[in-house]
Formats: structure tokens, C-alpha cells, sequence
């Protein structure tokens, strides 16, 4: 695991876009994995903002997200479909056709966790996983458990998680309580996984998570088994740990 560490966000949003780039760069018909949440706008304003220079070319690039709410339609604003168009493919000229994310409004979570992971498959797998983290270690929305869950599949969201999300909602009611999320073994398919991370809020569980036990209980420290993983931290977030 290689840790990045960066004065602050805004350093931090540079350098993970840098890795990105870099992937896109090297691949330039790369399988992007893509996360929502506040972590990673800087870096794909960064990215938009090359793109428009000519310094990056996205034509070629697929990308798979990472979850999304289940129960909200592509165009409501608050689902992940339209946080990323919004956020990321709009800017970056990305159409439709090249992204994919779970739908959201599937009401058969078994046909359309089947199909997402079939759908990653028959893509070839994931070049580059970019991805957040929750404050009790979860990615995606792979919350803590006693086992780490497999494939795409269908969570209760927690109340911790309904909590942090809530700043995005008119109130707490109106967050989804269930979510379509990759599983630890889709994300850890990955051949190569960007972790995200910027505040002092962060720093206790990036502690556990990058040097804890590896534990279904913290679900970003089973990263630490993964062969090729980048960390990219501000100095807040990594304030914990002696590096
Ligand atoms: C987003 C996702 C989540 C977030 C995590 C951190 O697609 O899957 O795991 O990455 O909740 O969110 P922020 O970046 O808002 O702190």
C-alpha cells in the first residue's frame, strides 16, 4: 500500500486526479471505477478541467460506479446517477452509453446486482477503483459486518451512514434506507484501487482501517490485502498515523 500524503484537500483532489489521469493516460480505453460523496469533487473538477485543456482525453474510458440508492430514479437529484453526471461525465463528455451504475429503481435486487457484476465482467474487470470512505470504514456501501460481503448486492443502509448523508437530503426521512452497493469482492477485483481521503473527522478510522487488524468490522482494512493500492491523504486525515 502507498501512501500519498498532501497539505490539504485541494492538494490532495490534485494528486488523486493525477493518479487518475495517469491511468487514463497509460490505458486510454481504462475501466474507471467511480465513487460519489464529497471526497472526490476536487479531483474530478481537476480532471473536467484537463479535459478541456486537451491534456486528457476521456473518449475511451468505461466506467462502473460504485453504488446507488435504491429507490430513486436517475433523474431525481439526490440519486448517484445524477451526482455523477452533474459532477464528473457531463463536464468530462463521457455519454451514457460508456457509464454504468445500479439502477436504482430495479425493484429485483437479485436480477440487478446479477446483472452489474456481469456487466463488470463481460468489461474486462476494473483498471482503477477511485474510492471513498465512510467514517466507520465502509466503501461503497459496504457497511461493517461479520463477514465481508461478495458481490454487488442490496444493504440496509446504518444509522451512521443515514446520518452522514443526510446533509444532501431536505431531512433525514427523506434518505433512502437501502442502497445497491459493489461488494468487498467486486471492489477488490480491482486491479489497481484509489483511496480518497481528506479531514481530521477521517483520521481515527483511517488509522484502523490502514493500520488496524484486517476485520469485516472496519471494511476498508481488508485494502490492506489488495496488491496495488494508493492512499492519497491530507495531513488532517493522516494526523493519527506516525508515517
Ligand atoms: C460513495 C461511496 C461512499 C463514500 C463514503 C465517503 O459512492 O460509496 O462509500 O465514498 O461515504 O463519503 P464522503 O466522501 O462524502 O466523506
Amino acid at each position: 500500500m502507498k501512501i500519498i500524503r498532501t497539505k490539504d484537500y485541494e492538494d490532495m483532489s490534485r494528486k488523486a486526479a493525477g493518479v487518475i489521469a495517469a491511468q487514463v493516460v497509460l490505458k486510454p480505453d481504462s475501466i474507471l471505477g467511480l465513487a460519489t460523496g464529497s471526497t472526490p469533487i476536487g479531483a474530478y473538477k481537476q480532471l473536467i478541467a484537463w479535459g478541456r485543456a486537451g491534456d486528457l482525453d476521456f473518449s475511451e474510458i468505461r466506467t462502473f460506479n460504485l453504488d446507488e440508492y435504491r429507490g430513486l430514479t436517475r433523474d431525481n437529484d439526490q440519486s448517484y446517477f445524477y451526482f455523477m453526471r452533474h459532477n464528473f461525465m457531463d463536464g468530462a463528455g463521457i455519454p451514457v452509453e460508456r457509464t454504468d451504475i445500479p439502477d436504482g429503481s430495479e425493484p429485483d435486487a437479485e436480477r440487478e446486482c446479477a446483472r452489474y457484476d456481469a456487466a463488470i465482467r463481460a468489461a474486462g474487470g476494473i483498471d482503477l477503483q477511485l474510492l471513498g470512505m465512510g467514517h466507520n470504514g465502509h466503501i461503497g456501501f459496504n457497511e461493517p459486518a461479520d463477514e465481508f460481503p461478495k458481490g454487488t448486492h442490496s444493504v440496509d443502509l446504518t444509522a451512521s451512514t443515514i446520518e452522514a448523508n443526510k446533509r444532501f437530503f431536505a431531512s433525514e426521512a427523506d434518505v433512502p434506507r437501502q442502497a445497491y452497493t459493489m461488494g468487498i469482492q467486486t471492489i477488490m477485483s480491482a486491479r489497481k484501487i484509489l483511496v480518497a481521503v481528506s479531514g481530521e473527522d477521517k483520521a481515527d478510522i483511517v488509522y484502523k482501517a490502514f493500520f488496524g487488524p484486517v476485520t469485516p468490522l472496519v471494511p476498508a482494512s481488508i485494502l490492506q490485502m489488495h496488491p496495488d493500492v494508493i492512499v492519497v491523504a491530507d495531513e488532517a486525515a493522516l494526523s493519527r498515523c506516525k508515517l
